[in-house]
C-alpha cells in the first residue's frame, strides 16, 4: 500500500512517533512517504484559542495515495491548529483509508484523535481507530514502540 504520513510537530515528539509509524510501516512492505507541516510564519502558541492566519506550505496531494496518516501535538485538549488546518485544505478524502495519531505531555489525546477522526470523516474517509503517546511520567520510547505497531497493524488489516 502506499501511504503518506503527514504531521506538525514543534518541539520533535510528535516527528519521533511518526518516524516510528514509518518504521513499522516499511517492516511490513508498504510505500511510505512522511512530510512534516511547514507554515510560512511561527505558529503562536502562547494563545491557541485566539485566532491566527495559519499558511501551511507544503501540503501534499491525497490523491497519490491509498492511506493517509494526520499526526500532530495535542494543545489544550484538541488537535493543534496546524494539523486541523491541514486537514481542512486537504480536500475530499473519499476512498482513502485515514488514521489519526497524536503526542501529548500528559493528557488530552484521547479528545483530539476524536476532533481528527471526526475532520476526517466529514471528507468522506474510512476512518481507522487512532493512537496518542504521552511522554511525561512514562517511558516515551515504549509508548512510540507500542502505539506505531498498532497503527502498523491497523492499515494492514
Ligand atoms: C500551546 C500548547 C498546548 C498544549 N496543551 C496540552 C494539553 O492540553 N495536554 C497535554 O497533555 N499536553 C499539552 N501540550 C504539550 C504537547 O502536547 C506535547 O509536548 C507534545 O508532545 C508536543 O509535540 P511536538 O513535540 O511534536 O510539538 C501543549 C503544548 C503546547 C505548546
Amino acid at each position: 500500500m502506499k501511504i503518506l504520513i503527514v504531521y506538525h510537530s514543534e518541539s520533535g515528539h510528535t516527528k519521533a512517533f511518526a518516524e516510528g509509524i514509518l518504521g513499522k510501516l516499511t517492516a511490513l512492505g508498504h510505500i511510505v512517504n512522511s512530510i512534516r507541516l511547514e507554515t510560512a510564519a511561527p505558529v503562536k502558541m502562547k494563545s491557541v484559542r485566539e485566532s491566527q492566519t495559519i499558511d501551511i506550505v507544503n501540503l501534499p496531494d491525497p490523491q497519490d495515495y491509498d492511506a493517509l496518516l494526520f499526526g500532530g501535538p495535542v494543545w489544550a485538549w484538541g488537535p493543534s491548529p496546524v494539523i486541523i488546518k491541514a486537514m481542512h485544505k486537504m480536500g475530499k478524502l473519499t476512498g482513502k483509508t485515514c488514521l489519526p495519531f497524536a503526542t501529548m505531555g500528559f493528557t488530552g489525546g484521547k479528545a483530539a484523535l476524536r476532533y481528527m477522526s471526526r475532520e476526517l470523516g466529514t471528507k468522506g474517509a474510512k476512518v481507522l481507530p487512532g493512537a496518542s503517546c504521552r511522554h511525561m511520567l512514562c517511558n516515551f520510547a515504549e509508548e512510540i514502540e507500542k502505539n506505531a505497531a498498532k497503527i502498523a497493524a491497523a492499515i494492514s488489516l
